[in-house]
């Protein structure tokens, strides 16, 4: 069996989580009806990470009500996106609201004011609202300040892009990460959904069958997944067929890196 370490805070298991950017920013009835039933499938599936932001739109509100009467089976992380300390304190408290006052992860969305935001974020944890504190960034432009704020030694783990074509954080971020025991959450681990546009035959994924992988945007998921320092990997999705396909590509084997090699020299070629 392989074993993985845990980042210090213990909350990341490598496992499929699941995003909400978009997919769950919607209104209306039926769009809220079919955010639960991916939430329910989501569950089912043993999917239990969540990640969410104000950034999102009606995101977190949508999340918490899927969640209704569950939040304590799941992982809730969420961020702080705000100019100063009083919106942040302001979204803090709404984020709090939809998730049964407490938030697992909370993070520093796209660093945004995280000096002042960490101090407030470490409030909360004191309050025991908060269980660890963490910070994203979208982009390797802003990667050396993303640098700064993981040695500052006040967050126990990251969100960055992963995918077959943006591997910048193997440079500095991921060894730096399991350098300092940082959780680490893979955002965009489909490129958005791009990676999905055009993909390779049933027969090119067939020598990935061993590792449970039969779809390509599984192979996409373990790739990322397979990387020993990256923990919970959140695609989005608004489809139940597609949260069950992709909660199946979470669990071990790993890819070696014969096996990694091997899903990037298909995206390549796609
Ligand atoms: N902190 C930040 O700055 C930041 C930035 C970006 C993202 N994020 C987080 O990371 C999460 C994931 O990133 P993302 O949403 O940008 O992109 P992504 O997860 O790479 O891709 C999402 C797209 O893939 C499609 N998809 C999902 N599963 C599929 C499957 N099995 N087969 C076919 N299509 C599939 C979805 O469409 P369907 O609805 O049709 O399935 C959706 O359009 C976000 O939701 C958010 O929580 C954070």
């Amino acid at each position: 069996m392989q074993i993985r370490k845990l980042g210090k805070s213990g909350l990341l298991v490598p496992t499929v989580g699941m995003g909400t950017w978009r997919t769950f920013d919607i209104r209306g009835n039926q769009a809220e009806a079919n955010a639960r039933l991916v939430v329910d499938t989501a569950l089912s599936a043993g999917v239990t990470f969540f990640d969410t932001s104000p950034m999102y739109g009606e995101a977190e509100r949508v999340l918490g009500l899927g969640l209704k009467g569950r939040r304590k089976t799941v992982r809730i992380a969420t961020k702080v996106w705000a100019d100063n300390t009083s919106q942040g304190l302001s979204q803090a408290k709404r984020s709090l609201s939809y998730f049964g006052d407490c938030i697992d992860l909370y993070q520093i969305h796209n660093l945004l004011n995280w000096e002042d935001h960490l101090t407030m974020i470490e409030r909360l944890k004191k309050e025991g609202k908060v269980l660890a504190l963490g910070a994203t960034y979208y982009s390797s432009h802003s990667f050396l300040e993303l640098r700064r704020v993981m040695e500052s030694g006040k967050i126990e783990a990251v969100q960055i892009p992963y995918n077959v074509e943006q591997r910048e954080v193997e440079k500095d971020i991921l060894p730096l990460a399991a350098d300092l025991d940082l959780g680490v959450v893979i955002m965009r681990p489909f490129g958005g959904g791009n990676h999905l546009l055009r993909r390779p035959s049933e027969s090119q994924l067939a020598p990935l069958a061993p590792f449970g992988v039969t779809t390509w945007a599984q192979a996409l998921l373990k790739w990322s997944l397979s990387d020993p320092r990256c923990h919970s990997a959140i695609p989005a999705t608004s489809k139940s067929e597609h949260v069950l396909e992709n909660a199946a590509a979470g669990d071990p084997p790993w890819f070696g890196q014969d096996e990694r090699n091997y899903v990037l020299r298909l995206a390549q070629k796609l």
